[in-house]
């Protein structure tokens, strides 16, 4: 990644303030302190809850939990993620986003493991994010994207991952990026992501992922399919 955060952006820095069954909330940069739960958080129920990772079962298979979770500890280390708190010191972590900048110079190196379960959850958001180019479709040389979205399940349904979306407009404009875009694997997500403004650049079914080879067995149930999804930023 070649991509560095400007030292002109003070970290951490307040995003998006708004409010949620009555009480205020806020948006802003994940803080060394905030690391530990916010990736605490995305271990117990993005990986319980997301679907790819619900329906292969990925508690069941602990090197794969471990690559994803070094996934979200080294992309953290690029100081772009953010966390959802009440609006006030101390408060725990209720939401988290992984997000980093993919830049066009950035080096393309094939994604490859021996590890099957996370061959199957990384390969197939491979897949989709290289369904379209986002810098040829929208003529960018960069754009901000994501690793894992979530909200505590005691918080949800009260549209906190909209907003939680919705803090990388300013995110972006500070950073001078014109387009952001991620892979959303969940109806859910989904749903959220176009209530935010974001449009469908790819999708594709979970029936012609698993032709693939991308099997999560039973996930129609729940979501038919994974779509790369991209919001641009005026
Ligand atoms: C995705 C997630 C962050 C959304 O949480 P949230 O912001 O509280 O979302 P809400 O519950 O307020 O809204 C979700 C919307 O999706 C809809 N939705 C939920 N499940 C759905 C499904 N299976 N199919 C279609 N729509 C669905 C809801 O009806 C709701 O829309 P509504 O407000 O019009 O009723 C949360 O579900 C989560 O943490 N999931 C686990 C991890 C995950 O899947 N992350 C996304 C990976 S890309």
């Amino acid at each position: 990644m070649v991509f560095h955060r400007p030292s002109s952006i003070p970290h951490p820095t307040i995003w998006h303030r708004f409010t949620a069954r009555g009480t205020k909330l806020r948006v802003q940069d994940m803080t060394e302190e905030q690391v530990e739960p916010a990736v605490q958080l995305l271990v117990k129920y993005f990986m319980q809850d997301e679907p790819p990772c619900k329906y292969i079962g990925i508690q069941k298979y602990p090197s794969a939990q471990a690559h994803l979770e070094k996934l979200w500890r080294d992309t953290i280390k690029d100081k772009l993620s953010i966390v959802c708190v009440e609006d006030k010191p101390g408060s725990p972590v209720i939401g988290v986003n992984v997000l980093t900048v993919v830049s066009k110079d950035d080096k393309e190196e094939p994604f490859q493991t021996d590890d099957k379960i996370w061959a199957k959850l990384f390969g197939a958001v491979d897949c989709v994010s290289r369904g379209a180019d986002i810098f040829t479709h929208y003529g960018v040389e960069d754009y901000l994207t994501a690793f894992g979205l979530v909200v505590d399940p005691a918080w949800r349904g009260c549209g906190i991952g909209k907003e939680i979306l919705l803090a990388r407009k300013p995110i972006c404009k500070a950073l001078g990026i014109k387009v952001t875009a991620t892979v959303f694997t969940a109806a859910a997500s989904q749903a959220v992501a176009q209530k935010a403004g974001f449009q469908d650049i790819f999708t594709i079914t979970y029936e012609d992922l698993a032709g693939k080879g991308f099997v999560f067995p039973g996930i129609e149930e729940d979501t038919k399919h994974s779509k790369l999804m991209a919001l641009v930023i005026l």
